[in-house]
C-alpha cells in the first residue's frame, strides 16, 4: 500500500519519503483516495476529449484537410490529411504531458542534486508518468513519418515504401525533425524509466525539451519570409506552453505535496504565461500580416488560442487568489476543480494549435529570393546608419539578456533589501555585456553579418572576446549564491552549488580544456564546413552564436572570472594562458588575411549581394578585423589581470601581517610568517656560504 489511507495523507507536507514500498492505513481513507484519483483521470480523458474536439473544428473550419486538386498533380488523400492533423494533436498532448511530468520530477519538489540522494514518493511517479508520455511521444512521431510523407507528396498511406520513408528522412528537413523526435523522446522515456535522483530527473527533462525543438525548425515559421523572427518566437512558444500546460498536468495528478509544488509551479507559471501569449502574437506576426488575424482562417484559430489565453489568464489569477492558499491550507478540492477546467482549456489550446501548425497560412509574396534564405530581403549597401538603425531583433536573445538582466537586478535588489552591499559596477557590466550581445545579433549587424564575411567576424569577435569579459566581470554566481536563499531540502541554490562541484564542470573549467573549446570556436567553425552549414540553417546559426558566446565565457570565466571556481588558476598561470589564446587568435587572423579560398563560398556566391564585389577581399577583411578585433579585449584583460592581481597581493599582504600580529600578541614569533620566510632567507644564505 502506497502510503496515503485519508485525503489529509495527500497534503501532508512530508517530502522526505523516498520511492514507496508498502502501504496500509483506515479504508475510508483509502477509498475517498482512489476516488480522487479516479475523478481526476476522468478529467483529464475530458479534457483531452474536449482538445480533440476543438482540433476536429479547427482543421474542418480552417481548411487544412481540404483537399485541392491541382490538374496534373495527384491530390492528396482526404484521410491521409486528417490523420496528420490529429496525430499533430496527439504529438502535442503526449510532449506536454512529457516535458511536464519530466520537470515537474526535477524541479516542483525540494530534493538534493545528489545522485547519492533519491527522489521523493511523488517525483518518482512524475518520472513514471513522464517516461510513459516520452515513449508514446517518440511512437506518435514515429506513426507521423509515414503520414506525414504520404501528405506531404499527395500519396495514399499503401504507396509509402521504405526507401521512400528513408529518403523522407535523410533528405527532407521535416522527416529529419520528426526522425530526431523518436530518438529524442525515446532517449528521454528511457531516462525517465532509469531514473532515481534529481540528476537523472534533470537529464530526462533536458531530453524531453530537447526533443520538442527539431520540428520547430521546418514548419510554417521556417518557410516564410520571416523564419528568423518566427522560429524564435515559436521555440519559446512551445517551451513555455508545454512547461505552463504540462507543469499544470503534473499538479493536477500529484498524490502527495501538492502546496510545496504548487507553490514553485505558479511562480514560474508567472513567467510562462507571458511567454505563450507575447511569443505566440510575434510568431503569428512574423508568419502573416496582423489584419489576417480576423480575415484568414489561419488567423482566426490563432484568435480563439487568444480567447483561450484570455480565460488562462483569468483561472491563473482565480488560482492564486482562492485556491493555493486552500491547497497551502490542506484542502485540496477548490484546487482540482479549476485546475481540472484550466486543463481542459489548455487541451482546447493545444487542439487548436496542433491544427493551426498544418493549416496553410495565408500566401505571402517573398520581396526577393534571398528573403527564403536571409529570413529578410537582401540588404541595402552597408553604412554606418543602416548598421545601426535596420534593426532585425534575434528573438531569442532579445529575451535571454531580458531574462538575464532580470534575475541580475532582481537578486541585487534582494541583497540591498537584506543590507548587504553589490558593486555597482557589477550590475553595470553585466548589462553591458547583455547589450553587446543584442546590438551584435539584433541591429543591421545582424543581417549584414548574415551576407558580408567582415560584418561576421566582427559578431563572432564582439559575441567571442567582448560580450564574454563584460559577463563574467559581473561575478553572476557570486551574486546568484549570495542572493539565492538556502534550502536545506534542496532548491536553486543547492541545485547551483551541486553543478559547480559536479564532475563536469570541474572537467571543462581545466585551464586547458577552457583554452581547447575557445580555439576550437576559430578553427573548426571556419577551417571545416561548419561555417557553411551554421549560414545556410537557423539552427545552425543559432548553435554557432551560443557556442562563440559560451566558449568565451568559459575561457574569460577561467582567466579573470572573480566568481569561486572549482580549479582556481595562479595570476602567473592566467596571463600565460591569455597569451597563448592571442597568438593563435592572431595565427587564424593572419591565415585569414592571406587566404585565396572563398569559406563558405556555396552560400555567399548563392546569395550573390550585388554590392559586394570581391567576396576575397571581404574575407581578408575579416581576416583583419579578428586579428586588428583582439587588441580591445587584451587591454581590458591585462589591466583587469594586473589588478587583481595586485589586490590579491594585498589581500596576501594582510592576511600575513594578521598572522604576524597574532603571532606577537601569542608570543609565539614561530607563527609569525615573516620571521618563518627570513629565517628561510637566512638559512639559504647559509647554505652558500
Ligand atoms: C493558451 C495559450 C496557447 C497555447 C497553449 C499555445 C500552444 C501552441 C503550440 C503547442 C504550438 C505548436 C503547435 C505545433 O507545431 O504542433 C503553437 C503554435 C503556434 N501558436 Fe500558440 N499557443 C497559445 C496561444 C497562442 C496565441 C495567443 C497566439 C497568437 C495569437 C498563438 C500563435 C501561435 C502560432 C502562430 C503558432 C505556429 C503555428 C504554425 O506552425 O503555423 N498561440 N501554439
Amino acid at each position: 500500500m502506497l502510503g496515503y489511507v485519508t485525503a489529509s495523507t495527500e497534503t501532508s507536507q512530508n517530502t522526505a519519503d523516498t520511492i514507496p514500498v508498502g502501504g496500509g492505513g483506515p479504508r475510508s481513507g483509502l477509498r475517498a483516495a482512489k476516488r480522487g484519483r479516479g475523478l481526476r483521470v476522468l478529467a483529464v480523458a475530458a479534457a483531452g476529449l474536449a482538445g480533440l474536439l476543438a482540433a476536429v473544428i479547427a482543421l474542418d473550419l480552417g481548411g487544412a484537410v481540404d483537399v485541392e486538386a491541382v490538374p496534373g498533380l495527384s491530390a492528396a488523400d482526404p484521410a491521409v490529411t486528417w490523420a496528420a492533423g490529429l496525430l499533430k494533436y496527439a504529438y502535442d498532448l503526449a510532449m506536454l504531458a512529457a516535458v511536464g511530468c519530466t520537470i515537474a520530477a526535477a524541479c516542483f519538489l525540494p530534493g538534493r542534486a545528489d545522485a547519492r540522494v533519491r527522489l521523493s514518493a511523488q517525483s518518482w511517479r512524475w518520472l513514471r508518468v513522464g517516461a510513459a508520455a516520452s515513449g508514446l511521444w517518440a511512437a506518435v512521431a514515429l506513426v507521423s513519418l509515414p503520414v506525414d510523407f504520404a501528405n506531404t507528396f499527395a500519396r495514399p498511406l499503401s504507396g509509402v515504401t521504405l526507401p521512400g520513408l528513408w529518403s523522407y528522412i535523410a533528405q527532407y528537413e521535416q522527416g529529419r525533425a520528426l526522425g530526431l523526435t523518436v530518438l529524442l523522446a525515446g532517449a528521454a522515456a528511457v531516462a525517465a524509466a532509469r531514473a532515481f535522483t534529481i540528476p537523472g530527473a534533470a537529464l530526462a527533462a533536458v531530453l524531453a525539451l530537447a526533443a520538442a525543438v527539431p520540428p520547430v525548425f521546418t514548419g510554417h515559421s521556417a518557410s516564410n519570409g520571416n523564419h528568423q523572427i518566427a522560429v524564435d518566437g515559436l521555440l519559446i512558444h512551445i517551451v513555455a506552453a508545454a512547461f505552463w500546460a504540462g507543469g499544470l498536468f503534473a499538479l493536477f495528478i500529484a498524490r502527495k505535496d501538492p502546496a510545496v509544488a504548487a507553490r514553485r509551479y505558479s511562480a514560474a507559471a508567472a513567467f510562462a504565461y507571458p511567454a505563450v501569449a507575447a511569443s505566440g502574437l510575434i510568431v503569428f506576426v512574423a508568419n502573416v500580416a496582423f489584419s489576417d488575424l480576423w480575415a484568414s482562417a489561419y488567423g482566426r484559430i490563432a484568435l480563439a488560442k487568444l480567447a483561450v489565453l484570455a480565460v488562462g489568464g483569468v483561472l491563473g489569477w482565480a488560482h492564486r487568489r482562492r485556491t493555493l492558499p486552500a491547497v497551502a491550507a490542506g484542502s485540496r478540492r477548490a484546487f482540482n476543480q479549476l485546475a481540472a477546467v484550466e486543463l481542459a482549456l489548455m487541451a482546447v489550446a493545444f487542439g487548436l494549435a496542433s491544427s493551426l501548425s498544418v493549416t496553410p497560412p495565408p500566401a505571402e509574396e517573398l520581396p526577393d529570393p534571398n528573403t527564403a534564405l536571409l529570413g529578410f530581403p537582401t540588404p541595402e549597401p552597408i553604412t554606418l546608419a543602416r548598421l545601426l538603425t535596420d534593426w532585425y531583433p534575434s528573438v531569442l536573445f532579445c529575451t535571454a539578456a531580458l531574462a538575464a538582466t532580470g534575475f541580475y537586478i532582481a537578486g541585487v535588489v534582494r541583497l540591498r533589501r537584506r543590507g548587504d552591499t553589490w558593486a555597482w559596477y557589477r550590475t553595470a557590466l553585466w548589462i553591458g555585456g547583455w547589450a553587446v550581445i543584442v546590438l551584435t545579433t539584433s541591429t543591421g549587424l545582424g543581417k549584414y553579418g548574415m551576407v558580408l564575411f567582415s560584418a561576421h567576424m566582427v559578431q563572432h569577435m564582439a559575441l567571442n572576446m567582448l560580450a564574454p569579459i563584460l559577463l563574467v566581470l559581473a561575478a553572476p554566481v557570486t551574486l546568484a549564491l549570495r542572493a539565492l536563499k538556502p534550502d536545506r531540502a534542496g532548491g536553486p541554490r543547492e541545485w547551483l552549488l551541486a553543478a559547480l562541484h559536479s564532475k563536469w564542470s570541474s572537467f571543462i573549467s581545466r585551464p586547458l580544456i577552457a583554452l581547447l573549446i575557445y580555439l576550437t570556436s576559430l578553427y573548426l567553425m571556419y577551417f571545416t564546413g561548419m561555417f557553411e552549414w551554421a549560414m545556410r540553417s537557423h539552427f545552425g546559426h543559432l548553435f554557432m552564436t551560443a557556442h562563440f558566446l559560451a566558449a568565451g565565457s568559459l575561457f574569460f570565466w577561467v582567466v579573470i572570472g572573480p566568481d569561486p571556481k572549482p580549479r582556481p588558476l595562479s595570476y602567473p598561470a592566467k596571463v600565460l594562458l591569455y597569451f597563448v589564446s592571442i597568438v593563435f587568435h592572431a595565427i587564424f587572423g593572419v591565415t585569414l588575411m592571406m587566404g585565396t579560398t572563398l569559406i563558405a563560398d556555396g552560400w555567399y556566391t548563392q546569395i550573390a549581394v550585388p554590392w559586394v564585389a570581391d567576396l576575397l577581399a571581404d574575407q581578408r577583411a575579416g581576416g583583419g578585423i579578428a586579428w586588428g578585433f583582439g587588441e580591445i579585449p587584451s587591454l581590458i584583460i591585462i589591466v583587469v589581470l594586473i589588478g587583481q592581481w595586485a589586490r590579491s597581493e594585498e589581500r596576501e599582504g594582510r592576511r600575513l601581517d594578521r598572522m604576524a600580529e597574532r603571532a606577537a600578541a601569542s608570543g609565539h614569533p614561530e607563527d609569525d610568517p615573516h620571521e618563518v620566510y627570513n629565517a628561510y632567507l637566512a638559512s639559504l644564505d647559509q647554505e652558500r656560504r
